[in-house]
């Protein structure tokens, strides 16, 4: 089979499929400040939320108006980066209440460590305006369902950080297999991760469960939520077993060792028969991920290569089986190297296309607080059987923990 020929729009960030190398000027509008529509406000300064700022400068679709940020240190690290490269002021906001309720801006985007997100949520949400929430939007699934509770019924949208979404490997794997279905049915998908272990943080708070949510909360509920959405099905059963193998053994911070786990494999059933697995290793010299789904006519293979280290370049790539003439055809699919440079490979770059078209009132295919849950609820459920040493099944775990109203 030819590799498809879409029809305009069909992959709307593709301009020329061939090569996939491309990206149309009218995306990009670096520093056209001026026509702007949008004014954002960051909670939050650190890595993701500096990120956020100079990808949302790149676009040049939303000014970023101003920053909230407990620590002295982030706020000054952000404003010495963002006057590198963006010509406005930025304003300093001395509370979480000046930086939510200030009338001149659009969306805020909470960035702050997963513990926090919950607290903040309660005054960003009083605003009214567009919310951005990173991922995982909570660290407790009580506190996640709650989200998707006031999310029903908030009168604007609530986006969340999934953007691995936007990654141009998978971004082009659910095309293929869910628009184009090369695949058949699918029948099973595998994820994998393998990666250098956490980056440091402000306060170290991702070597702890307790701050974190877990390794497989904070870090994997952007692979759960992509097999859920491979899968478009209700997990049924979730198996694991992971630990501590390597990484921050002799790690302690304020008299508190670290607990976070480093490597898991986990199983997951759903309801519509497919069964998935998902691999972590972080204890790797390297960036590697991969997602494999078989179907009843074909496989697709859709991986990244890509490095901490300045100057390694990434790679994104996707093989199709599906006929056995054909044999494997194999497809370049790494972005253009101003947007690929931009943050997480270019998928951030997309995430704002997408905040951006929900500012504009349009509907788009980023992460709801629902889907949101359902990443955690697999993340979470992962955990316990990986502590149990048995297989969480699903419904009794909802049932027990009272989510089958956030669920309905
Ligand atoms: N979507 C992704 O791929 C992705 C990637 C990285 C991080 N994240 C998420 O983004 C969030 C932030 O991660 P990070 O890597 O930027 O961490 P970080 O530690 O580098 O930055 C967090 C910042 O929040 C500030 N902060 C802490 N408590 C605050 C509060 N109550 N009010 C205001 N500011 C506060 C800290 O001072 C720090 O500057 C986390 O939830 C993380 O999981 C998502």
């Amino acid at each position: 089979m030819e590799y498809p020929n879409y029809a305009p729009g069909a992959l709307r960030f593709f301009d020329a499929p061939a090569q996939q190398r491309t990206i149309a000027e009218s995306h990009v509008q670096p520093n056209v400040i001026n026509g702007a529509a949008y004014r954002l406000n960051l909670i939050g300064c650190g890595m993701i939320g500096r990120e956020h700022m100079r990808v949302a400068t790149l676009l040049g679709k939303a000014v970023v108006n101003g920053v909230f940020d407990t620590s002295v240190e982030s706020l000054e690290i952000a404003s010495k980066d963002f006057s590198s490269y963006a010509n406005t002021e930025l304003v300093i906001y001395g509370s979480l209440e000046e930086a939510c309720f200030d009338e001149s801006v659009d969306a805020l985007l909470i960035c702050t460590p997963n513990f926090t997100h919950f607290e903040i949520l309660q005054t960003a949400i009083k605003s009214g305006k567009a919310l951005f929430l990173e991922k995982p939007m909570a660290t407790d699934l009580f506190e996640a369902a709650t989200v998707v509770a006031l999310a029903q019924k908030y009168s604007n949208c609530i986006q969340l950080g999934m953007q691995y979404r936007y990654k141009s490997q998978y971004s082009e794997a659910f095309h293929l297999i869910k628009s184009m279905q090369v695949l058949g049915d699918v029948k099973t998908i595998s994820m994998s991760e393998y990666r250098p272990p956490f980056l440091d943080k402000v306060n170290q708070w991702n070597k702890f469960n307790e701050k974190s949510g877990g390794t497989l909360v904070e870090k994997c509920c952007h692979y759960f939520d992509l097999i859920n959405m491979m899968a478009q099905a209700r997990p049924v059963r979730v198996f694991a077993s992971g630990g501590q193998a390597v990484n921050f053994k002799d790690f302690s911070y304020q008299g508190k060792a670290s607990d976070i786990d480093d490597n898991a494999f986990v199983i997951i059933e759903y309801d519509n028969g497919i069964r998935a697995n998902f691999t972590l290793n972080m204890f790797c010299p390297e960036l590697y991920e991969e997602l494999i789904v078989v179907g009843s006519s074909g496989r697709i293979t859709a991986s990244e290569k890509s490095s901490f280290v300045d100057g390694r370049v990434s790679k994104a790539t996707l093989v199709l089986e599906n006929d056995a003439e054909a044999g494997e055809q194999i497809f370049d699919l790494t972005y253009a190297d101003l947007v690929e440079r931009s943050g997480h490979h270019g998928a951030t770059f997309f995430e704002h296309m997408a905040l951006i078209d929900r500012l504009d009132g349009k509907l788009t295919d980023s992460a709801t607080p629902l889907q949101g849950l359902w990443a955690l609820i697999v993340a979470s459920a992962a955990q316990e059987s990986i502590v149990s040493g048995a297989p969480t099944i699903i419904d009794d775990y909802i049932t027990d923990l009272n989510l089958e109203d956030a669920l309905k």
